[in-house]
């Protein structure tokens, strides 16, 4: 199965070019599905499929046309589905607060809670084989980037706190529950921590995997949203996720020329140059500015008659660069990782544990040492053009 995951700074077309994407692909044959992981879901609206606002039909795969479902993630679906216990218990606490029953129970919704329930998804299709492609319509960078994390958090989670927590809880219980208001966590709460971690398996494999996941940043050809996207670029790296395509929509036309628009044409031409220089040699797209919203199963087949043109196979796999390598040098040891736009001043490295973390503005990447270079340290970070090289040694 190919996991497409689509994402960009809000309003840029994210959820047109899934879905033109994912008609694009059902039109070939390929058994596809399009999943919106943006809290504010568009998907149906994109396709016009139904008249309520808050309809849930598509929290479940919902069939549009042959070889294409829709999928939206629907936080309060999921929460009796996947999430029952630790909200129960989240809520429970809350309403300790003081707070009514409502109110507890909106705030008992994580950050992440989402998130993690379309990754769980995208694993269970993946285990049954549903789809030959899943298309990821994400919420904007910020928040598609706490998505992909979101694995290796959790996993560090169960591996390093979970354990723990739950065998010191078990041994002060007794005494905690004579001394606190605060109701402790139940052996519900940890089987059903244990069952999603059990249902997450393996994905932070499938996202790292350039064979299955590609990442596409879908742009303006304006200058604030190309910063966000280059931005979105090293961060994605970072996480151990590999972009293949920029897409720039809403690109103007020739026709403008001369009219109103004519400056606007000329400032994104010059953008759209010097895009290429940033991402090469990732390809940047362009997709054309329509004369009206893309909304609708007509329109977005004319969309998709767009994509056609740029990219005929959109699930085809034409990016498998590692993010990041460990390589032996004249008797060091390297990691090398490519990290465009990113300056020295910027990186910030050190150990936890047997792995090296490096930050890389607000971001951080926990890069998990090999047991052999498990006992080694950072020593020096240098640059080779874009790549980042950072040496291991003995700590001094
Ligand atoms: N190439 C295009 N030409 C004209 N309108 C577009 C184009 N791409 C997207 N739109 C419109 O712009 C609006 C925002 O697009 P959307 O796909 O919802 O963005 P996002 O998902 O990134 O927030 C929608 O009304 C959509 O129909
Ligand atoms: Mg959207």
């Amino acid at each position: 199965m190919r996991i497409l995951l689509y994402s960009g700074k809000g309003g840029v077309g994210k959820t047109s070019i899934s879905a033109a994407t994912g008609l694009q692909l059902a039109r070939r044959g390929v058994r596809t599905l399009v999943m919106s992981v943006d809290p504010a879901h568009s998907l149906a609206d994109a396709f016009a499929l139904k008249a309520g606002l808050f309809d849930p039909a598509t929290a479940d795969p919902y069939e549009v046309r042959p070889n294409l479902h829709v999928q939206e993630v629907n936080i309060q679906v999921e929460l009796k589905r996947h999430w029952r216990e630790i909200a129960g218990y989240l809520t429970s606490v809350l309403r300790t607060t003081g707070l009514g029953d409502i109110e507890a129970e909106e705030l008992a919704i994580l950050p992440g809670m989402e998130e993690l329930s379309a990754l769980m998804y995208v694993n269970q299709y993946r285990k049954q084989s549903t789809y030959d492609v899943v298309i990821l319509d994400c919420a904007p960078t910020a928040e598609s980037l706490r998505f992909v994390a979101m694995p290796t958090t959790l996993d560090w989670y169960m591996k390093h706190v979970f354990p723990t927590e739950r065998r010191v809880l078990n041994a002060v219980r007794p005494l905690l529950n004579r001394m606190s208001p605060v109701e402790l966590p139940t052996d519900a709460y940890f089987a059903n921590m244990k069952e999603l971690f059990t249902k997450l398996e393996g994905i932070e494999t499938v996202l790292q995997d350039t064979t299955m996941t590609s990442v596409r940043l879908v742009s303006n050809a304006e200058r604030m949203v190309v910063r966000e996207t280059q931005r979105a670029f090293v961060y994605f790296l970072l996480h151990g996720l590999t972009v293949d395509t920029i897409l720039v929509n809403r690109v103007l036309p020739e026709e403008v020329d001369g009219s109103f628009l004519g400056a606007q044409r000329r400032s994104q031409q010059q953008m759209l140059g010097e895009m290429e220089g940033y991402f090469h040699p990732v390809p940047v797209r362009q997709v054309p500015m329509f004369a009206e919203e893309v909304v609708g199963l007509e329109r977005l087949e004319q969309l998709a008659d767009v994509l056609d043109t740029l990219d005929p196979d959109p699930a085809a796999v034409t990016r498998e660069v590692r993010p990041y390598v460990f390589e032996r040098r004249d008797g060091r040891h390297q990691v090398r990782m490519d990290v465009p736009f990113v300056e020295k001043g910027e990186v910030g490295l050190f150990k936890k544990g047997d792995e090296l973390v490096i930050e890389l503005g607000v971001q951080r990447r926990h890069v998990g040492l090999p047991t052999s270079l498990a006992a080694l340290h950072p020593t020096r970070a240098t640059f080779e053009g874009q790549t980042l090289v950072i040496e291991l040694g003995e700590a001094s």
